[in-house]
């Protein structure tokens, strides 16, 4: 355990008394000095640490950052999240970073989050608005044994993951819209972007990024009608490591049954979820619209849609809108 680690420990393990720099020194076998430079660290760190003559140090509250080990703190998973938590301040994107990782050894599990990114990207080359403090970013190492034509299912696998949670640790409404968003009240909540390389005609390994509107309490004006945050929903703020816990958690539940049990337990629980059978919508692509109602969406993944001319069409990817 380092240094900062060990004064940590012992803060919070006496939260309701006041510790004496004396104490903590002699007891980890450093200075004052470098006790007073850690508890700066911790400070920076966002721990709250009050500090008085005389008395010391007295724990207030942990970190509401993302870091590793206050997400790992009750994180009860086996392998997701066990495998490393690297976390940026700041970063250009949290998926570049996993895949950049990954191309270099990186395991699966090792996950990739950031207090905010530059260059936070979304499906389709879009942007993913991400600022400090109020969203999750995070991506994850998969290397997942499976032909490129079957990554969709991880998308559905993450999605489930993400609105479990929600639905866990909220009274939210919360619906998966295909093929990768998280809804609540119509309005966008979280995006799901899945990257791969593949090896031959296997993939190498994958990476699911999340981005969840948390704490968010605006949005630039171009996507104020569409997003929303769950601050915005419900007023109150939520813990992003707790949420990312539960997510975290479901995912390696559901990924581990994709490898046991197939596809079909998976698109069964999606299909609970989102609820778009029978809905009638409209599937944007890039060169055209459809309009008609879900029949099914098929075991790859694919939206069958029956279009108004009385055809079915299977529409691998499109961003769809209720009418
Ligand atoms: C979408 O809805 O278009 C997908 C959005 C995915 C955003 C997340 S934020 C974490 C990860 N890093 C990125 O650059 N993108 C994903």
């Amino acid at each position: 355990m380092d240094t900062r680690a060990q004064v940590l420990t012992l803060l919070k393990k006496d939260s309701e008394k006041w510790v004496s720099g004396e104490m903590l020194s002699r007891r980890i076998g450093i200075t004052r000095t470098a006790v007073w430079k850690n508890i700066g660290k911790l400070r920076e760190d966002g721990y709250r640490i009050k500090s008085a003559p005389r008395r010391g140090y007295r724990f207030l509250a942990t970190s509401e950052m993302l870091l590793p080990e206050v997400i790992g703190e009750a994180l009860h998973t086996k392998v997701f999240g066990h495998r490393g938590i690297i976390h940026f301040r700041e970063t250009d994107s949290t998926n570049a970073r996993a895949k950049d990782l990954a191309a270099r050894g990186a395991p699966e599990g090792r996950l990739i989050v950031a207090e905010r990114q530059t260059g936070g990207r979304g499906r389709k080359g879009r942007t993913w608005f991400s600022p400090p403090d109020g969203g999750i970013y995070a991506s994850l190492i998969l290397r997942p044994v499976m032909p490129p034509s079957q990554v969709p299912r991880l998308t559905f696998v993450t999605a489930i993951a993400a609105a479990e949670a929600l639905l866990h640790l909220t009274k939210l409404d919360v619906k998966i819209k295909w093929p990768n968003d998280i809804l609540v009240n119509g309005k966008k909540l979280a995006g799901i972007l899945t990257e791969i390389t593949t090896d031959m005609d296997a993939v190498n390994y994958a990476v699911v990024g999340l981005g969840m509107n948390v704490n968010i309490t605006n949005f630039p004006d171009d996507i104020r009608d569409r997003a929303t945050s769950l601050l915005m929903e419900t007023g109150v703020r939520f813990s992003r490591a707790a949420i990312v816990r539960e997510y975290l958690t479901r995912l390696e539940t559901y990924y581990h049954r994709l490898e046991i049990s197939g596809f079909e337990p998976i698109l069964k629980r999606w299909k609970e979820l989102a609820q778009i059978i029978g809905q009638r919508v409209q599937v944007e692509m890039i060169d055209t619209i459809h309009v008609g109602q879900v029949e099914d969406i098929d075991p790859e993944g694919i939206l069958i849609l029956k279009t108004e001319e009385g055809d079915s069409c299977r529409i691998l990817s499109g961003d769809v809108t209720f009418v």
